[in-house]
This record gives structure tokens, C-alpha cells and sequence, in this order.
């Protein structure tokens, strides 16, 4: 891999050898530490939009693996304001080893990338947020098997960003995938497509509908995410009336198998799109599917910036 930047980009081996090698440094860390592979490299980050587990994550990622991170806050660089992404992109590169850039419209971390000497990470973009559905696969691995085929992921909410690339994903992993939304938020024709390629190729079914409890039904996996994206705040009020049928409460999870795990990228915002019941109740994983943005980031960083995976 050049750069990640999506999903899409990658071959169903690749994702797999991704996550092998993210339970091996996972593993390897809970034992006492990781080998110092990315000794004297740098990771520059650059942020348009807040975070918790993206940021922390990354950073601490590069820590124990020998390396540095480089913060940058949304009013330092100020990307394609202050300066334009092409020259931010060609500076910053000739100083660090890596990129990793959160951004508002897509378009500025395929541009990044574009001009960059050094590979680029989509840390979320308005289309796709990648690290979370790697880090989300490593998660649905541990709890359900290697084998995802006949396994069901079922996304209820928005037909957003992380439901893009947990369709990539699980099309990818052969694992079946079916959304809820409601009437007017689907998720675009061409992430669809690209979905149903996948799926053509591994073998995975795919269902779209605007009824949660259909989506849920059966469901290994039940997977929600905010109402309101980032930059989508003007538009809060009028989507917390539109989605509120499409809540992910114990009622819909009674839906699914049930051994289900409920699954969200975080933020929660508990009360709209789940329920504290859930967010603290038997089937969440939620706490260690943000821990493994840490495991499966460090995965990427290696197969990106590592001499060697020794
Ligand atoms: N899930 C996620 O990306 O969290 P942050 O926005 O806190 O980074
Ligand atoms: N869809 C959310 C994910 C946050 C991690 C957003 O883009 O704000």
C-alpha cells in the first residue's frame, strides 16, 4: 500500500493481512511492549474537526512503537485557507514519514496524497472513515471468528461516512451487510456499487431498507453511529426528528442472534441514536473497539512507514 484513504482501495487480502497483523501486535504489546519498528520515524497529523480516539490513538500507536507524532490542531494549518493543500502537502512531507489528515471534503486528502512524498492516512473524510472500520474489523474478528462469511453486520442511522466504509469492509471480508436509514439519507449509488462489486466477489449479501428491525434481524452484529455528522451540526435538530425510529435500543437488539454484539465508532450520543442500556450492557464492545483503533492503526503505520515488519 502507497496510502490509505479508503476501503476501497485495498484487496480482500490486504484488509485480512492488516488485521492478522494487528492481533500480532496487539498481542505482542499486551505482553510487555512492541519492537521499536518505526524507531526515529515521525507521524505528522493534521486536524480539521475534533477528536478523542483518532488523535490519542495514533499518537500513543506511534509511542510504543518507537516513533514520534506531530499534532496539528484545526487552527494551525488551516488547510486550503492559509495555505493551499498542495503546498501543505508537499512541505509537510519532506518533514515527517507519514500523513495522517482529518478533513472536511474528501477531495483534500486525495490531493494530499496526490503531492505528498510520504504516504498519506485518511483519518476521516465527509466520505469515509477507514481507520474505524479496520479497527472495527479487528473487533468483530475477536468476538465472532476469522470466518465472517454467513455473519451479518447490520448498520442502523445514517448512511454516512462510517457506513461507507463498514460496507467496503464487510463486502470485502465476506461478511453480509444490511443498512437501515431513513427515506433521503442512503448511502450514495457509487459507495452502493463498489459495495455490491465486493460482494459479487466474495460472496457477501447486501440489503438495503428503512425499517431498523428488518436490518436487525439475525444480526451478529448491530452497529449505529451519530445522527449529526461533523460539519452537519446546523442540521441536528431536523435529524433527531427524522431518525428517532431509528434508535438502537434493547428492543431492536431482541432482533438480532443473541449472542449480537452492538457496536458504535464514538462519540455516542446516548439517548438519540443508542441507548444507555445498550452503550453499558452486555453486548456492547464498545470500550474495546475504541482500544483497538490503537491496535489496528499500529498494523497500518507499520505496513506503511516500517523498513520491515522484522
Ligand atoms: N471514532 C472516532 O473517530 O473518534 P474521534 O472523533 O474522537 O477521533
Ligand atoms: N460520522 C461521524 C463519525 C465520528 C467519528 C462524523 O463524521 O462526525
Amino acid at each position: 500500500m502507497q496510502h490509505f484513504l479508503s476501503l476501497a482501495d485495498l484487496t480482500s487480502e490486504q484488509l485480512r493481512d492488516l488485521i492478522d497483523l494487528a492481533v500480532d501486535l496487539k498481542e505482542e504489546w499486551k505482553q510487555g511492549g512492541n519492537r521499536p519498528l518505526l524507531e526515529g520515524k515521525t507521524l505528522g497529523m493534521i486536524f480539521q474537526k475534533p477528536s478523542l480516539r483518532t488523535r490519542a490513538s495514533f499518537e500513543m500507536g506511534m509511542l510504543h512503537l518507537g516513533g514520534h507524532a506531530l499534532y496539528f490542531s484545526p487552527f494551525e494549518i488551516q488547510l486550503g485557507e492559509r495555505e493551499s493543500v498542495t503546498d501543505v502537502s508537499r512541505v509537510f512531507s519532506r518533514y515527517v514519514d507519514g500523513i495522517m489528515a482529518r478533513v472536511f471534503g474528501h477531495n483534500d486528502v486525495v490531493v494530499l496524497a496526490e503531492y505528498s512524498s510520504a504516504p498519506v492516512i485518511n483519518g476521516l473524510s465527509d466520505y469515509n472513515h477507514p481507520c474505524q472500520a479496520l479497527s472495527d474489523f479487528l473487533t468483530i474478528v475477536e468476538n465472532k471468528s476469522k470466518d465472517l462469511e454467513g455473519r451479518k453486520l447490520a448498520f442502523v442511522g445514517d448512511g454516512n461516512n462510517v457506513a461507507t466504509s463498514l460496507l467496503f469492509g464487510a463486502t470485502l471480508m465476506g461478511m453480509d451487510f444490511a443498512i437501515a436509514t431513513p427515506s433521503g439519507y442512503e448511502l450514495p449509488d457509487d459507495v452502493w456499487e463498489q459495495g455490491e462489486r465486493f460482494a459479487a466477489a466474495s460472496g457477501s449479501h447486501l440489503f438495503a431498507t428503512h425499517d431498523p428491525q428488518t436490518a436487525a434481524a439475525d444480526a451478529d452484529v448491530v452497529y449505529t453511529d451519530v445522527w449529526a455528522s461533523m460539519g452537519e451540526e446546523e442540521e441536528a435538530e431536523e435529524r433527531a426528528r427524522v431518525f428517532e425510529p431509528f434508535q438502537v435500543n434493547q428492543a431492536l437488539l431482541d432482533k438480532a442472534k443473541s449472542d449480537v454484539i452492538a457496536m458504535h465508532c464514538l462519540p455516542a450520543h446516548r439517548g438519540q441514536e443508542i441507548t444507555d442500556a445498550v452503550c453499558d450492557g452486555p453486548h456492547s464492545v464498545l470500550w474495546d473497539q475504541a482500544e483497538n483503533r490503537m491496535h489496528a492503526q499500529k498494523a497500518l503505520l507499520v505496513d506503511l512507514m516500517a523498513e520491515d515488519r522484522l
